[in-house]
């Protein structure tokens, strides 16, 4: 708990509104979108760089926690105040600063939310590409924080290839002004990359200046059905061996595809294996970049190929794909999926081995397991179904994440490719970067010597076990 008077001079920092104590609003900044729950002391809402410096002074010096929070969208705990103390919610810094498309950037504050930043730059003919799911509630600095991406990634890469600079605060209240306002910068440290999926264990975001891209003409999608996951796999090799990029390639399994056929009345092809691929820029290539993934597809054991370029069709599609996580939900009355194990990054060689190794270890555990993502950068996803008031299931769910990651390092991936490590992945990204830690705590003991910055997170995860304070009714003890 918060003394009093630590209370009261940060409520003199933010003024009476902006600052909250009371039990329903640190309740409700206890989640976010991942299984976990906390609970805060005080909820803050800093307007500047000013406020959010005074405030990291005073907590710093009682030894306050802190912990930064975007949308609220992450699905691994990343925001959730597992040690108590300040949810500092950044939401309320969220102007576009500027948009300077002859110097290829924007200049935003971290709350402005990601489908605003791009409804701002498209007057401009510009985009900010990364795409992550949750596009229309995540914001900036969390997409920083957490080295977002999704669907655009393989041609277009994630947040951290557009941060050019920022502003943050370190746990001192001290300022620090990180990378440039240009386009290249080879001086010194690149403290601004360092702050990228950093989850708010090293400094607080407070401006994030990021490089623009220019807006494709124009799109097409294929949607290539298959027999099974490895023939979907050699689809995605022998595409990019062509060589070409789509500028998304999502693979569906057949849980996933049912799952929403089942939720959404059928809209996909029922099959064991689906492919949808976007490619995108001037008109006359797309045409003739559609017309080599469906010749690939074919080539490659397609069942059917369909394509379009009507945006309507197009819309549904994609829409169909990024509904598979809720689906997944209605597929057995009483269960709910959770995100567990969701979003392991592979060789892209090594897609179809993993969709195998996966759909085996489920099918061991006796866990249903929707496999999707984004083949063709190797990132997968990974739901999992399961009655939450069941301590069994978690168990076995459990068990089931433990062998997908052993099974994805084995195969050279590592535990996260675009939602972080929170709590979820941290015991298996400190069996991963197992050479790296010790760097990683002298750098954290460096910037954040009272270790008030989002604390027991990332490689200060304690626990053996990533079953445990969770926002279920059952919540079982950790082994
Ligand atoms: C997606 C989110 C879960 O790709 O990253 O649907
Ligand atoms: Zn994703």
């Amino acid at each position: 708990m918060m003394d009093q008077d630590t209370v009261e001079r940060i409520r003199a920092v933010t003024g009476e509104e902006r600052c909250s104590t009371s039990r329903a609003r640190t309740y409700a900044y206890g989640f976010d979108a991942s299984i976990y729950r906390g609970q805060a002391d005080m909820v803050v809402q800093p307007l500047s760089t000013e406020e959010v410096s005074a405030i990291l002074a005073i907590a710093n010096e009682r030894r306050v926690p802190v912990v930064p929070r975007g949308g609220g969208t992450g699905l691994c705990g990343s925001a959730v105040p597992v040690k108590g103390g300040i949810v500092m919610d950044m939401g309320r810094m969220d102007r576009i600063e500027r948009i300077s498309v002859n110097d290829l950037l924007c200049v935003v504050q971290p709350g402005v939310v990601y489908d605003e930043l791009n409804r701002a730059l498209a007057p401009h003919g510009f985009f900010f590409p990364p795409s992550p799911g949750s596009g229309e509630a995540c914001q900036i600095g969390g997409m920083v924080a957490l080295n977002a991406s999704g669907m655009r990634a393989v041609k277009y890469g994630a947040t951290r290839d557009y941060v050019l600079g920022m502003t943050f605060v370190k746990a001192d209240g001290e300022v620090v002004r990180a990378g440039t306002g240009t386009l290249k910068d080879s001086s010194g440290y690149q403290l601004a990359r360092l702050m990228v999926a950093s989850e708010g264990t090293l400094g607080v975001i407070t401006e994030v200046t990021l490089k623009v891209s220019p807006r494709p003409k124009a799109s097409a999608m294929a949607l290539a059905a298959f027999d099974g996951p490895e023939r979907a796999g050699e689809f995605v090799a022998a595409l990019i061996a062509e060589p070409l990029i789509p500028s998304s390639l999502e693979l569906m399994d057949s849980v996933s595809i049912d799952a929403v056929n089942r939720a959404l009345g059928g809209p996909l092809p029922d099959c064991n294996a689906l492919c949808m691929v976007e490619v995108d820029g001037e008109p006359e290539i797309v045409v003739k970049e559609l017309r080599t993934v469906e010749e690939v597809a074919r080539r490659s054991g397609a069942v059917s190929v369909e394509s379009t370029v009507d945006r309507g069709q197009m819309a549904s599609w994609s829409s169909s794909r990024q509904a598979v996580m809720t689906s997944l939900s209605s597929l057995r009355p009483g269960s709910s999926s959770v995100s567990l194990a969701d979003d392991m990054v592979l060789p892209i060689s090594r897609i179809p081995d993993a969709v195998k190794a996966y759909q085996e270890i489920a099918e061991r555990h006796g866990v249903t397991v929707a496999t999707y993502g984004h083949a063709a950068d190797g990132n997968l996803h990974t739901k999992m179904l399961i009655d939450t008031r069941d301590e069994e299931q978690w168990k076995a769910a459990e068990r089931t994440v433990r062998e997908i990651f052993q099974a994805t390092l084995a195969l050279g991936g590592s535990v996260s490719g675009e939602h972080g490590v929170g709590m979820s992945k941290a015991p298996d990204f400190i069996i991963e970067r197992s050479s790296a830690i010790p760097t990683m705590v002298a750098i954290k003991k460096a910037m954040d010597p009272n270790n008030i910055l989002n604390p027991g997170k990332l490689q200060q995860w304690e626990s053996p076990g990533i079953i445990g304070d969770l926002r279920y009714p059952c919540d079982p003890p950790r082994d």
